[in-house]
């Protein structure tokens, strides 16, 4: 089949990536010797063995171990370009990047810098490598609602440097209730809003991201299918979900990518694109997710794979003008 050829060679867009977890070992290791940062992990191959994750909260424990080398703006600067080269292989010419500000300032690193060294490296993709590319703030959900207001307050300077805020980390027993609040007021700011739901969160998290935070996007939002009126709700409000197939599969969310339950939420309508999330950490960045996800299902056809790639830069945040040009 021709399949997985186009699937490569198409112009896409990428919408569910932390960007620290597109550090890859290599990476945490030049950074680490750098900056004079002990690691648990004598080298490169340990560290990689240490991967094998059996739910959300396994893997960000070793997730937020791996960032703990970045420090100055130029290892945020390093961090984004490596994303970026790999993405201009994957031929992905728009990319909103998630990070962590508080994954950092927990150890003393200040938002400034952070924001930064992202940006910069942002601007030079779009100069050297064509890629349009935006920043969207993450609140750790773990962590208080007072932390995430402390969190906004500190990137406010940046206003201008970033387009939206999301909501990420572990998922069960912190609600989107609990950031109602802090969520309303980046609305009033203008920002874009977009949480994690439904990854490992039951459907009633997925309702209430929209309902009370007001979200224009679902990040996973894959447990949605439990629950028909929701599905028909995501399917009428055209509501995207940013689904992360390798993803899924590496943290348990299901066996196996020939089990994940894409071709349902495509059957239903809903706008589904895929992601890589933590490209580094789950094996296989944008291209990858596609062609093993399309090889993996064989429901999976032509048809699909324009759907996907269409929903992509639909669920954008790209002025509609530019959007359509990609359309
Ligand atoms: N932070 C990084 N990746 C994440 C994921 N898949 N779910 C929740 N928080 C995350
Ligand atoms: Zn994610």
């Amino acid at each position: 089949s021709k399949l997985p050829d186009l699937l490569r060679k198409a112009p896409k867009a990428e919408l569910h990536i932390h960007i620290e977890g597109s550090l890859e070992p290599e990476l945490i290791f030049k950074l680490a010797q750098r900056n004079g940062v002990a690691l648990a992990y004598p080298n490169v191959e340990a560290l990689r063995a240490a991967y094998a994750f059996t739910d959300l909260q396994s893997f960000l424990d070793i997730y937020y171990a791996g960032a703990s080398v970045l420090l100055k703006e130029e290892d945020f600067f390093d961090m984004a370009w490596a994303y970026f080269e790999r993405a201009a292989a994957d031929n992905i010419v728009r990319a909103e990047l998630f990070f962590d500000p508080q994954t950092h300032t927990a150890r003393g690193v200040d938002t400034g810098i952070v924001i930064r060294g992202l940006h910069r490296a942002c601007q030079r993709a779009q100069s050297e490598l064509r890629i349009s590319a935006d920043l969207i703030l993450c609140f750790l959900r773990h962590l208080s609602e007072e932390e995430a207001f402390a969190t906004l307050e500190a990137a406010l300077p940046y206003r201008e440097l970033f387009i939206g805020v999301g909501l990420d980390s572990s998922e069960q027993g912190h609600p989107p209730e609990k950031f109602e609040r802090v969520f309303a007021k980046c609305a009033e700011l203008g920002l874009h809003l977009v949480a994690h739901a439904g990854e490992e969160g039951p459907p009633d998290y997925v309702r209430s991201a929209l309902d009370v935070l007001k979200v224009e996007r679902i990040d996973h939002g894959v447990r949605s299918l439990e629950d028909p009126a929701l599905v028909a709700r995501l399917a009428r409000e055209r509501i995207p979900l940013t689904v992360c197939p390798l993803s899924n599969i590496k943290l348990c969310v299901f066996p196996d990518l020939s089990h994940h339950n894409l071709p349902k939420l495509l059957d239903a309508g809903l706008c589904a694109m895929l992601n890589s999330d933590d490209p580094a950490y789950f094996g296989g960045y944008l291209n990858d997710n596609l062609v093993q996800t399309f090889e993996a299902l064989p429901q999976l056809g032509a048809r699909q794979a324009y759907q996907v790639l269409r929903n992509s830069f639909e669920a954008s945040f790209v002025p509609a003008e530019r959007k359509q040009a990609w359309i």
